[in-house]
C-alpha cells in the first residue's frame, strides 16, 4: 500500500512568519517507512521550521503533514505520539536527574511508566552511569544523549535529530552514529539535519537539499554521489611545474600542491574518461609522475556547487 510505505507525507506546505517572513514555499517530501533521512541546507534554509510543523510546534500557513497517516494540527496528538524529536535548542532542567527526566517525559505522553524501557534506552546511550547525576553536572555531549533519550522516552517510530552533533567531538559524533543505526535497525525512522556533510555522507539512505525555503533535491545518497561524484585523478609529479604546459590546456587540468600535483577531473560515468588520452599527452609533453590516485568528489563540494548555482 503506498500510504504505508511513506511514515511522513508534507504536501504542499508554506510558512510565512508573522513577521511576513516565508521560511518554507511549497513544500512536498515523503519520507519512507524505516530509512535515515538527512536534510542538508544553510543556516536560515527553512530546516528547523519544516520540523517544528512537522512535530506539530509550529502551524503551516497552507499545506498539510500527515505522520503515519495522521494530520499533525487536526489529529496533533496521534500524530504527535509518533513522533520524537530532539530539537537544535538543548533544553533541559538543570536540578533534575537524568533518570528523572527522562522517566517524565515519556510520562507527558500519556504513557505508562516502563522503567525496564528507560533503563534499556540509557544503556544504549551509554547514560546508564549517570542516572542519577543532575544534567547540570553532565558535560554538552552528555546532555545530548539526555535528550536523544527524553525523545526516545515515549518509543516512537519516527525520531528527528535536529543538529544531533553540532558541538559534538569527534569520538561522540561516531558514537552517536552508532546509536542512530541501531535505532534504524529497531525500525526506527529517522530524519537528521546536519551541516557536517560527512554525516550525511557516512549514515543517510536518501538525502534532501533545502535552500531558501524550498526543497531543491531529493535523492539516493548513493544515486547523489554517482551523478554529480566527479571522480579526479591526481598526478604527483617528479619536478614541479610552474603552469599547466601549452598542450594540456584542452583537458582542464589544475596545478596544485605548489605545482608538485596535476589534477584531472572526470566524469566517473562517461564512456570515454580521457584519463588515457591525459597521460599520452603528459608522455609527450616529457612530463613524468611519481604516483596517481583517484578520488571521489565530496558530497560537501556537491553540496556547494548545487547551492551557488542558485544564488
Ligand atoms: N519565529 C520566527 N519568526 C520569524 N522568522 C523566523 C522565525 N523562526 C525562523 N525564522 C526565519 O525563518 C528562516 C528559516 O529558519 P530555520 O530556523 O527554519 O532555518 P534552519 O535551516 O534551521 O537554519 P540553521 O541551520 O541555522 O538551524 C530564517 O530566515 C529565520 O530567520
Ligand atoms: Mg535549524
Amino acid at each position: 500500500m503506498a500510504v504505508m510505505q511513506n511514515i511522513i507525507s508534507v504536501e504542499h506546505l508554506s510558512k510565512v512568519y508573522a513577521s511576513g517572513f516565508e521560511a518554507l514555499k511549497d513544500v512536498n517530501l515523503d519520507i519512507r517507512r524505516g530509512e535515515i533521512f538527512a536534510l542538508l541546507g544553510p543556516n536560515g534554509a527553512g530546516k528547523t521550521t519544516l520540523i517544528s510543523i512537522i512535530c506539530g510546534l509550529v502551524n503551516p500557513s497552507s499545506g498539510r503533514v500527515l505522520a503515519d497517516g495522521h494530520d499533525v494540527v487536526a489529529e496533533y496528538k496521534a500524530a504527535r505520539a509518533r513522533i520524537g524529536l530532539v530539537p537544535q535548542e538543548l533544553t533541559t532542567d538543570a536540578f533534575e536527574s537524568v533518570w528523572a527526566t527522562v522517566t517524565f517525559s515519556r510520562g507527558l505522553f500519556g504513557k505508562p511508566a516502563n522503567p525496564a524501557h528507560i533503563e534499556k534506552i540509557l544503556r544504549d546511550l551509554s547514560l546508564w552511569d549517570k542516572k542519577d547525576a543532575k544534567l547540570r553536572t553532565l558535560s554538552g555531549g552528555m546532555k545530548r544523549r539526555v535528550m536523544i533519550a527524553k525523545a526516545l522516552s515515549h518509543e516512537p517510530q519516527i525520531l528527528f535529530l535536529d543538529e544531533p552533533t553540532a558541538g559534538v567531538d569527534v569520538e561522540l559524533r561516531r558514537d552517536m552514529w552508532d546509536v542512530v543505526r541501531a535505532l534504524r535497525a529497531s525500525g526506527v525512522t529517522i530524519i537528521l539535519t546536519t551541516h557536517y556533510i560527512e554525516e550525511a555522507e557516512e549514515m543517510a539512505d536518501r538525502i534532501g537539499v533545502i535552500h531558501r525555503g524550498q526543497i531543491i533535491l531529493v535523492e539516493e545518497k548513493a544515486e547523489l554521489m554517482r551523478k554529480l561524484g566527479k571522480k579526479q585523478l591526481t598526478l604527483q609529479l617528479q619536478e614541479p611545474l610552474a603552469g599547466v604546459p601549452d598542450g594540456l590546456d584542452a583537458y582542464g587540468l589544475e596545478l596544485g600542491a605548489d605545482g608538485n600535483e596535476l589534477v584531472y577531473s572526470y566524469d566517473a560515468d562517461a564512456e570515454q574518461k580521457g584519463i588515457a588520452d591525459v597521460l599520452r599527452a603528459l608522455g609527450a609533453a616529457g612530463i613524468h609522475y611519481k604516483d596517481l590516485q583517484t578520488s571521489q568528489r565530496s558530497l560537501e563540494e556537491i553540496f556547494v556547487s548545487l547551492v551557488s548555482e542558485r544564488t
